[in-house]
C-alpha cells in the first residue's frame, strides 16, 4: 500500500492536471489561482488517501501521483503556499487505527519519480553536476525493478525476527509482525552462525501475479466480486487481524535496503550489499544492473517497459540508485526522499474515466454481449473507448452503472477491461443496471437458459446476427474474401442483397453498384475477391459456416476424412466420432447443424454459387483405416513419428498417445516404449514391426501373420 504522495491528482478539482505536463508545469497560474487549486488538490488527496485506507481505493495510483506532482508543481511555483501537512510535504499516508504505532528508528523514505526519458536525463545530469562539483568523480548507478507492493521495513535481532512494520507516514508504521511472519520467503532467523546485533531490513510484500489470478478465478466461481490488482490484495492480506488470513494468501517479499544496523559490515557498493542481505538468508530479486553508462540505464528502463509482464510480481517502473553509499551521503535526502535514487514509472495501466453507457452487441451466435462505452482515455499505451463487459453476472457482480467513473485497466496486450466503479464519485439517485429483455437490433426476446452465464438473440434472420455470420464467414481465417468488412456486409444486409452468405456468390458488379460509396473499380475488385474465394479449401468453408464447435483443426481433419461438403452434410455421428481429434460433441454438432433444412439450402447456395466443395489440399489416399486405432512407439524406418502418426490420420485412423484395450495395433519401431510394450501384451493388442505397419498402412488389414486374439 504505497500511497505516498509521489501519487495522485484529482480530475475532479483539476481535470488538466490528468496529463504529465499540466500537472509538471503551474506556469500560467496567479498565486490567488495557486492557492485555490492547491487548497482544492490537498482536500481531494485527502480524500482519496482515507478511501484508499478504507479499503476502497477512490483513483488509481497513477492518478493519485499526477495530483500530487500538479500540488508539487504549484508549490515550487509559489513556495509560500507550502505547507508542513501537504501531501507532498509527508511520506504516506496517516497511520491507521487497528494496529500498533512503530516508531522506525531510521525514517523510511519515499522516491521522485521521472515520468519520462527526459526527466531522467534531467536527474542524471544534477547528480553529474553534484558529484563533479565535489572532485567525486563520475556516477555508476544500480538499476533495479520497482516492485508494485508496499513497503516494509523487518526488524532482526541477534538473526531474529522481532518485528515488522509497515512504512506508514514513513516516520511511524503499523506493527504486522504477526502477518508478515507468515510469509513464507521472510526468514524467522537470519541463515548466519553469527547475526548482526540489529538489522532492519527493507523491502516489498508482494502478491504473484498467478496467486493473485487463482484467488480471482476461484471468486468468479463463487459469482463474488474479484480483486481489483495484486497490490492492494498485498495490502488488504497484510493488514489482516488474523494472521491466518494473511497466511492463506500466499504473499511474498523483496529486500533491497537495510535500515538500522548495528553489527553489520559497512559496504560501499549495492551489490555488496545485496549480498550481505542474501548471506543472511534474504530473498532479493536478480535483475538488478550496475550501469557506468546511462545510456544502459535507458536501455534497461525501455528492456523492462516492453517485458513488464514477464515476472510473476508485477512492477511499476525501475528504481535508479547511486551505486556507492559514500556518493549517497554526499547528496542527501529532502524530508522525503533521497536525491540519489529516482524511480522511473512506466505509463499507467490503470485510469478512471466515465462510463457513458452499457450496450449489448449481438455475435454470430446470438450471443448477447454487454460492453461499457467509455469516455475514452489513455491507459496501457493506448485510447480506450469501449470495453467488453462479458455477461449479464458479470455487470451485476461488479455493479457498474452508467454515469458511474470507473476504473478502466489495459494491461499488455490484453483486452481492456472495467475493474470496477468508483463508489465515493457515484452520482446520487441510480440504480443498478438491467440486462434488457430485448435484442436491441431485432426487438425479439433474449433468452437466458438455466445454468447458462450468457443470454441470446434466437432470431435466425436477426440483423445483426446475419451480419457477424458473413463477416467470420470472410474473415482471414475462413473465405478471406478481400474488401468485405463489417461496413459492407451491412450495407448488402441491409439492401436486402444477401441474407446468408449463399447470397454472396449471386452478386454482381451492378448489385454491388447500388451500394453507397462504390465505383466501378471497388465494386469490380470486391466482385474479384468473391470468386477468389470460390476456390478455397473446404476446410476454410467449414470454418465459415460457424458449426458450433467446430474449430480449424477439426474442420481439417472432417474435410481430410470426408472430401467434400455434401459428403460431410450425409455424414452420421458415428462415422464422424471415429476421427482422430473429433469429439462426441463436435459431432453432434455438425449432424445437428446439417440436418436444418435453412443451413442446407446454403449449402445448395454455395454450390449453386461455383463455390468448389471439394478442395483438400492433402493427397487423396484410401480411408481404409477408419473406426482403426493405431498407436505408435518408436521410429520405424522410412517414418519418423509424427509421420507415423499422420499417416494413419490420413487413412481415417486414429493415432492416441497411449495403449488401451481399444487399441487396434502397436507399430513398434526402434526406441520403442517399455510401458507402451507392457500394455499392449497386458492387452493382447497385436504388435506390427515396419513391414506390418505399411501393410496395414497399404490394405487396411492386420498383416495375415498376426494373430489376433479372441477378444481384441
Ligand atoms: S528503494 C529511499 N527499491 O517504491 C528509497 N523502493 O515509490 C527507498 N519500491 O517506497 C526505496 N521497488 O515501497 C526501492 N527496488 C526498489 C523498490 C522500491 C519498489 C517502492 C518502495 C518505495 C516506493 C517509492
Amino acid at each position: 500500500m504505497d500511497r505516498s504522495p509521489e501519487t495522485p491528482s484529482s480530475e475532479a478539482s483539476n481535470p488538466e492536471a490528468s496529463s504529465p505536463e499540466a500537472a509538471n508545469s503551474a506556469e500560467p497560474l496567479s498565486l490567488a489561482q495557486g492557492a485555490a487549486e492547491a487548497a482544492d488538490l490537498r482536500q481531494s488527496l485527502e480524500a482519496h488517501a482515507a478511501a484508499y485506507y478504507d479499503g476502497q481505493p477512490s483513483i488509481p495510483d497513477s492518478e493519485f501521483d499526477m495530483l500530487v506532482r500538479r500540488l508539487r508543481a504549484i508549490e515550487e511555483a509559489y513556495p509560500e503556499l507550502v505547507d508542513a501537512e501537504s501531501p507532498t510535504q509527508v511520506v504516506g499516508a496517516p497511520v491507521g487505527a487497528t494496529f500498533d504505532p512503530v516508531v522506525h528508528a531510521v525514517p523510511m523514505m519515499s522516491l521522485d519519480n521521472a515520468m519520462d526519458h527526459d526527466e531522467l536525463d534531467a536527474w542524471n545530469e544534477r547528480i553529474v553536476r553534484a558529484l563533479t562539483e565535489a572532485g567525486l568523480g563520475a556516477p555508476v548507478y544500480v538499476c533495479e525493478l520497482k516492485f508494485d507492493g508496499l513497503a516494509i521495513s523487518i526488524r532482526y535481532e541477534n538473526g531474529s525476527m522481532v518485528q515488522a512494520a509497515t512504512r506508514g507516514d514513513g516516520r511511524v508504521g503499523e506493527d504486522v509482525t504477526a502477518n508478515v511472519a507468515t510469509i513464507s520467503v521472510v526468514p524467522a532467523r537470519l541463515t548466519t552462525d553469527s547475526p548482526p546485533a540489529v538489522l532492519e531490513v527493507r523491502g516489498e510484500v508482494y502478491m504473484p501475479v498467478s496467486q493473485f489470478t487463482a484467488i480471482n478465478t476461484e471468486l468468479v466461481a463463487a459469482g463474488k466480486a474479484t480483486y481489483v490488482n495484486p497490490r492492494n490484495t498485498a495490502a488488504g492480506s497484510l493488514r489482516q487481524k488474523d494472521a491466518a488470513v494473511t497466511a492463506a494468501r500466499g504473499l511474498a517479499f523483496w529486500s533491497y535496503q537495510m535500515g538500522e544496523t548495528v553489527g553489520v559490515e559497512a559496504v560501499d557498493s549495492s551489490m555488496a550489499m545485496f549480498d550481505q542481505l542474501r548471506s543472511f538468508g534474504l530473498s532479493v530479486n536478480d535483475q538488478i544492473r550496475t550501469c557506468a553508462s546511462f545510456d544502459d540505464v535507458h536501455d534497461f528502463c525501455r528492456q523492462w517497459e516492453v517485458n513488464r509482464h514477464t515476472p510473476d510480481y508485477e512492477i511499476d517502473g525501475v528504481v535508479i540508485k547511486l551505486d556507492s553509499r559514500s556518493q549517497r551521503n554526499l547528496l542527501g535526502s529532502t524530508s522525503r526522499a533521497p536525491r540519489w535514487a529516482i524511480a522511473f514509472k512506466f505509463p499507467p495501466e490503470e485510469r478512471t474515466t466515465l462510463l457513458r453507457d452499457i450496450m449489448v452487441s449481438i455475435g454470430r451466435t446470438g450471443r448477447a454481449t454487454p460492453f461499457a462505452v467509455l469516455e475514452p482515455v489513455f491507459v496501457g499505451g493506448s485510447t480506450v473507448g469501449m470495453a467488453t463487459l462479458h455477461n449479464e453476472d458479470q455487470v451485476q457482480v461488479k455493479d457498474v452503472r452508467p454515469g458511474d467513473t470507473v476504473i478502466v485497466r489495459k494491461a499488455g496486450d490484453v483486452i481492456p477491461e472495467v475493474v470496477g466503479p468508483v463508489l465515493a464519485q457515484r452520482p446520487s439517485g441510480g440504480s443498478p443496471w438491467v440486462f434488457p429483455s430485448q435484442c436491441p437490433r431485432c426487438s425479439q426476446p433474449l433468452v437466458r437458459r438455466d445454468g447458462d452465464a450468457n443470454t441470446y438473440c434466437v432470431n435466425r434472420v436477426c440483423p445483426a446476427r446475419v451480419e457477424a455470420g458473413l463477416a467470420y464467414f470472410a474473415g482471414r481465417s475462413a473465405m478471406d474474401i478481400e474488401g468485405l468488412g463489417e461496413r459492407t456486409v451491412a450495407a448488402l444486409v441491409e439492401s436486402g442483397l444477401v441474407s446468408d452468405v449463399g447470397d454472396l456468390y449471386r452478386l454482381s458488379v451492378d448489385d454491388i453498384l447500388t451500394l453507397d460509396g462504390f465505383g466501378d473499380i471497388s465494386a469490380a475488385n470486391l466482385i474479384a475477391s468473391i470468386d477468389a474465394s470460390r476456390d478455397r479449401e473446404l476446410s476454410d468453408v467449414l470454418i465459415g459456416l460457424g458449426i458450433d464447435h467446430l474449430g480449424p483443426s477439426a474442420s481439417e481433419a472432417l474435410a481430410r476424412r470426408f472430401r467434400s461438403l455434401p459428403a460431410i452434410v450425409d455424414a452420421e455421428v458415428d462415422a464422424i466420432t471415429a476421427i482422430d481429434g473429433v469429439g462426441p460433441a463436435i459431432a453432434a454438432s455438425v449432424v445437428s447443424y446439417f440436418s436444418d433444412e435453412t443451413n442446407r439450402a446454403v449449402v445448395d447456395k454455395l454450390e449453386a454459387g461455383g463455390v468448389r466443395l471439394d478442395r483438400v489440399d492433402i493427397a487423396d489416399v484410401a480411408q481404409n483405416l477408419v473406426g482403426m486405432t493405431v498407436v505408435v512407439t518408436g521410429t520405424v524406418e522410412g517414418f519418423n513419428r509424427d509421420e507415423a502418426m499422420a499417416a494413419i490420420k490420413d487413412r481415417g485412423g486414429k493415432s492416441p498417445g497411449s495403449v488401451s484395450k481399444k487399441t487396434t495395433a502397436l507399430v513398434v519401431g526402434e526406441g520403442a516404449g517399455a510401458s507402451k510394450l507392457t500394455k499392449a501384451e497386458e492387452f493382447g493388442v497385436p504388435q506390427l514391426d515396419r513391414d506390418g505397419f505399411v501393410y496395414l498402412l497399404e490394405t487396411g488389414q492386420l498383416p495375415p501373420s498376426v494373430v489376433v486374439p479372441e477378444e481384441a
